[in-house]
């Protein structure tokens, strides 16, 4: 998370805003709501959560902005993640599948056909692309664009989607007028409008012909992939779909795929042993590849790697602690460390340690 992410998230709790909460201020106001803790959120930071753009006209800003400036914005400082025209293939395409058809009928025939899928095509209302950049754009510095600004560059991504000409402006007072191509293509005649409705799944599909590999369709550039801080840190450890770690990205595809196709067997392998220098805190006094108060753990590697009974070693030592191999600084013993997680550790710090 980047730090005015954080800063977010501190002055905007939602509803009870429990962290950082002094025990006078929970003393004030234990009795707020039934369960005795937390305190009414202040209308700033309401606000500050309240941000949302609906088709009815609920949270429409007053601005305006022309597709020409939009452009400038958008070649700026969204180009480089979703392409000159919106067709990026390396992330997400925004642009196209949209016909002069379709905005007759209000019905994206290419979504059918599954050809493509991009906010032109899908999205029935223009309200909804508004708040979306509004709210999350650009991935790396979101809600940092100015009112006028996203009523900008949200014209421009019309633009490129052919539903608005050129020099289109776009504003408070037409936006709700916006045709989208796909304006009829919703439907709520669906198992999760009602019981009795058609359910968006029905199961047969994977009885046969299972998909048997994860295939990733699209990726995030390099440079961005740890911009809101590490993905995997923010999940919970637990089930199929980790978050990518960030900070070792293409091992972590790697692992994340591997999790998402065969978790199962991924729980049963084991600790993990980066999980686990984090967890026992080694990190305090070792690095993957430079000495910090003890050696590198590359550095480790490479000195046991002939030694035939290296891991038996490595784990003995890392449990009872030592000192005199690598200098005159003692290792301390580290009773929290399991027998699983030291041998994890040592098969890793075995295998190059990467
Ligand atoms: C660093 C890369 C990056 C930049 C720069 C960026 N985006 Fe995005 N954009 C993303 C990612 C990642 C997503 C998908 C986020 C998700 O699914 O949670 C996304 C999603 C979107 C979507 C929704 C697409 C869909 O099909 O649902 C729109 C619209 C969009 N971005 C517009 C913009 C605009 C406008 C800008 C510039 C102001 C911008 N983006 C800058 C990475 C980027
Ligand atoms: C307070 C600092 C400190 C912490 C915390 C620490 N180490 Fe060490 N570690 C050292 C020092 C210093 C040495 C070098 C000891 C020596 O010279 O014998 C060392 C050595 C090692 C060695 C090499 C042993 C050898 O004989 O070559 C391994 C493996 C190791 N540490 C793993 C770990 C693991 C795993 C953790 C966490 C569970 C951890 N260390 C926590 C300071 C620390």
């Amino acid at each position: 998370m980047s730090s005015s992410r954080k800063a977010r998230w501190a002055a905007a709790g939602g509803a009870m805003v429990i962290l950082g909460a002094t025990a006078a201020a929970l003393a004030q106001t234990a009795d707020v709501g039934r369960f005795g803790f937390g305190r009414i959120a202040t209308p700033q930071e309401i606000a500050g959560w309240d941000i949302d753009v609906r088709p009815d006209g609920h949270g429409v800003k007053k601005g305006r902005g022309n597709a020409r400036r939009g452009q400038e914005i958008y070649d700026a400082q969204c180009a480089s993640c979703h392409g000159t025209f919106g067709e990026s293939n390396n992330y997400m395409v925004i642009a196209g599948g949209v016909t002069k058809e379709d905005l007759k009928t209000g019905r994206a025939a290419s979504l059918k056909a599954g050809e493509v899928r991009t906010v032109g095509n899908k999205l029935n209302y223009a309200t909804t692309l508004w708040d979306y950049i509004n709210r999350a754009m650009p991935w790396t510095n979101p809600q940092s664009l100015s009112v006028d600004d996203v009523y900008a560059v949200t014209a421009y991504v019309l633009h490129l989607n052919e539903i608005v000409p050129e020099d289109f402006e776009l504003s408070d007072e037409n936006i709700l007028k916006v045709q989208m191509p796909n304006r009829y293509g919703f439907t709520t005649d669906h198992g999760m409008r009602s019981v009795s409705g058609k359910p968006d799944v029905q199961g047969s599909l994977c009885m046969k012909d299972c998909v048997k590999e994860v295939k990733i369709t699209s990726e995030l550039p390099q440079y961005a992939r740890n911009a809101h801080g590490n993905l995997a840190e923010q999940k919970r450890p637990l089930g199929p779909m980790r978050g990518i770690d960030t900070t070792r990205y293409d091992q972590g595809k790697a692992a994340a795929v591997k999790v998402a196709a065969a978790a199962p067997a991924a729980a049963a392998a084991g600790p993990n042993a980066m999980d686990v220098l984090k967890a026992r805190a080694c990190t305090a006094c070792h690095a993957v590849a430079n000495k910090v108060v003890g050696p590198s753990y590359q550095e480790i590697g490479a000195k046991y790697a002939s030694r035939p009974d290296a891991a038996t070693y490595l784990v003995e030592k890392m449990k009872a602690g030592g000192v005199g191999v690598w200098g005159q600084i003692p290792m301390p013993a580290q009773p929290a460390l399991t027998e699983a997680e030291a041998q994890a550790v040592a098969k890793w710090i075995l295998g190059g340690a990467k």
